[in-house]
């Protein structure tokens, strides 16, 4: 958090949704008004349903997908500047290869709940 400091995004990419909980969160603390948010996850859940729309209230353009992430990288140009990658922990570094292309070249400002890779770095 620290790194991000009082910086604030214009596309944000979740891979990963879940509840939406991080959703919300990463958009209300990180994201510009009228920033695109884009949410990828296999199946949405009703409160996901319900922070798209709370979030649109709040002027954000945001978008979900009901796909699986690695079918959904090739629509972004180089474009996001805010990605969160939390999906499949076994394909964390999968993940990160397919999207990394469309980070915005010069910022490549990545946040990733790597979790299952940081346990892997502990023990290592
Ligand atoms: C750890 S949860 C996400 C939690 C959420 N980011 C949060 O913090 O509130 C992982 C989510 O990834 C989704 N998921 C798993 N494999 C996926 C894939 N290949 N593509 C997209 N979503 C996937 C699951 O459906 C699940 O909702």
């Amino acid at each position: 958090m620290e790194y991000i400091g009082y910086k604030k995004f214009n596309c944000f990419v979740e891979l990963g949704n879940l509840y939406g909980g991080s959703l919300w969160l990463y958009a209300m603390l990180f994201c510009n008004r009228y920033a695109k948010i884009v949410g990828i996850d296999l199946g949405h859940k009703q409160s996901l349903k319900i922070i798209e729309r709370e979030l649109l209230k709040r002027n954000f353009n945001i978008k979900l997908y009901e796909k699986p992430a690695e079918t959904v990288y090739t629509i972004f140009q180089q474009e996001i500047d805010l990605l969160h990658i939390d999906a499949n922990h076994a394909k964390i570094q999968e993940d990160f290869e397919l999207y990394y292309p469309a980070i915005v070249g010069f910022q490549r400002e990545i946040i990733s709940l790597l979790t299952l890779l940081l346990k892997r770095l502990q023990k290592s």
